[in-house]
């Protein structure tokens, strides 16, 4: 490697770089996401959706998994809701939960602007009281589940995720490294706690098989979890 003198380069920096490569050649210009991250930016949502490439990693996987219910926790503007209902076969769809009003409605124009409304079903509410309304709808078994809303609620929304999904079905929990310090049984973060919880309960849970990804880019050092449903 050409010496580079005394200009450090910081590690960051070459994650940035190379998740620009690649998404370059990867994630050609796609109107409708840029819009929606544009009007999430807009309405002063937190900058915290996956990144392309992570969007498009979740698209891959439920395609991978051919799944045609898919259950999403954690809408915000609905940019990865829009890779996912990407991936369904016509007929299929994606029902996200999202907490606040103010995403719920930016989400919803976002979704409507890639014309995902038809496969799209919103619900507005704490998932804790959402999902055991969908429970009680006897709505057909999800085969597909990403887990991305108040880290804190990863274990009881991985409960829900096994309960109402299907053998074969394929859950991700996003953000479950968090900068290295999942790893930090001592953490005071009420949310890494969350996610060494459902470490725990993942563990002991004969029903399912994972395994953790740990992830750089512009979203920083983070990672993903993948539990395939068995049985
Ligand atoms: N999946 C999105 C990002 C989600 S950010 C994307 O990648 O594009 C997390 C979202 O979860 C926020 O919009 C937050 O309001 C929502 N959330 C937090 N607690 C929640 C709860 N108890 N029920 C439903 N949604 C919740
Ligand atoms: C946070 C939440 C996310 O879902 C994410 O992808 C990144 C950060 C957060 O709450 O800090
Ligand atoms: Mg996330």
């Amino acid at each position: 490697m050409p010496s580079r003198g005394n200009t450090k380069r910081k590690p960051e920096d070459t994650w940035v770089a190379v998740e620009r490569y690649i998404d370059a050649l990867q994630i050609p210009s796609d109107p409708a996401l840029e819009a929606a991250r544009e009007a999430s930016r807009a309405a002063g949502l937190p900058d915290i959706a996956v990144s392309p490439s992570q969007g498009k990693f979740l698209y891959l996987l439920a395609r991978i998994r051919g799944a045609r219910n898919i259950l999403e926790i954690g809408t915000l503007g609905g940019y990865s809701t829009i890779w996912l209902a990407r991936a369904v076969p016509s007929g299929g769809r994606v029902i996200t939960l999202e907490a606040e009003a103010k995403h719920c409605e930016v989400a919803r124009a976002n979704i409507a602007r890639a014309g995902l409304a038809p496969v799209v079903d919103l619900r507005l509410g704490n998932a804790l009281e959402v999902l055991p309304e969908i429970a009680a709808e006897g709505q057909e078994a999800f085969d597909f589940v990403f887990l991305d809303a108040d880290k804190e609620n990863n274990g009881p929304y991985f409960e829900w995720a096994l309960r109402l999904s299907r053998p074969g079905c394929v859950i991700v929990i996003d953000n479950v490294i968090r900068d290295g310090e999942v790893a930090d049984a001592g953490s005071k973060d009420s949310r890494v706690q969350g996610i060494r919880r459902l470490n725990e309960m993942i563990a002991a849970e004969p029903r399912v098989t994972a395994t953790t990804l740990q992830t750089v880019g512009g979203k920083g050092y983070d990672g993903f979890t993948l539990a395939l449903v068995l049985g």
